[in-house]
């Protein structure tokens, strides 16, 4: 899953992450922080199953970059699109849960989504792979058995590399990263 820039070893360590979100509370902290980090045209995938927590650190992630009213579950409407108050930025959250494919999520915009310049949030973006851009970063929640979620973010291209090594290091002081 790295660029190609990377090679196995340190590289793994530059684009990849993985973080304990120990409990909602804390997987939304790490969303905030995150979300302090987003530049706009940046494109975040969060992938795991339903009830994984895709929401909760999309909600950080929202606060964390300013949207005001908070992030909510979009899946009846597929697609928020939300502004910040502070400078006109722009951030979508897509939830592709019911789309089926790719041809369905053309229909909702995705293609000018994808070219507006916005940061995007996707949950469920496995539907639409094949639509993605290839530099993005990846996170894949996975639950624990003890209510926690591990966290893994990969990095595809510069951009994310950067902005892996940035969370991490806000992160590494507050214990968060797993063997770190
Ligand atoms: N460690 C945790 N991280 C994230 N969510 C958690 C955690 N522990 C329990 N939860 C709960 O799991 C649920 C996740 O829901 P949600 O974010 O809507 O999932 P998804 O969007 O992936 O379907 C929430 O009810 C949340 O409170
Ligand atoms: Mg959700």
């Amino acid at each position: 899953m790295c660029t190609e820039n990377c090679q196995p070893a340190a590289a793994l360590r530059q684009c990849e992450l993985h973080i304990n979100g120990e409990t909602a509370r804390r997987t939304e902290a790490i969303g905030f922080t995150l979300g302090r980090l987003l530049e706009p045209g940046d494109v975040i995938c969060l992938a795991g199953e339903l009830g994984a927590g895709k929401t909760v650190l999309s909600r950080g992630i929202g606060a964390g970059w300013g949207a005001s009213p908070p992030l909510t579950s979009p899946t009846y409407n597929l697609v928020h699109e939300h502004e910040r108050p502070t400078d006109g930025g722009r951030l979508y959250h897509l939830d592709l849960y019911r789309i089926s494919g790719a041809r369905d999520a053309e229909s909702l915009g995705i293609h000018e989504i994808l070219d507006s310049g916005a940061s995007i949030i996707f949950e469920w973006p496995e539907r639409i792979l094949e639509l993605l851009p290839a530099a993005r970063l990846w996170i894949d929640i996975l639950p624990r058995q003890d209510d926690g979620r591990e966290l893994i973010l990969q990095a595809r291209g510069g951009r994310y590399t950067a902005l892996i090594k940035a969370l991490r290091r806000k992160l590494t002081q507050t214990a968060h990263v797993a063997g770190a």
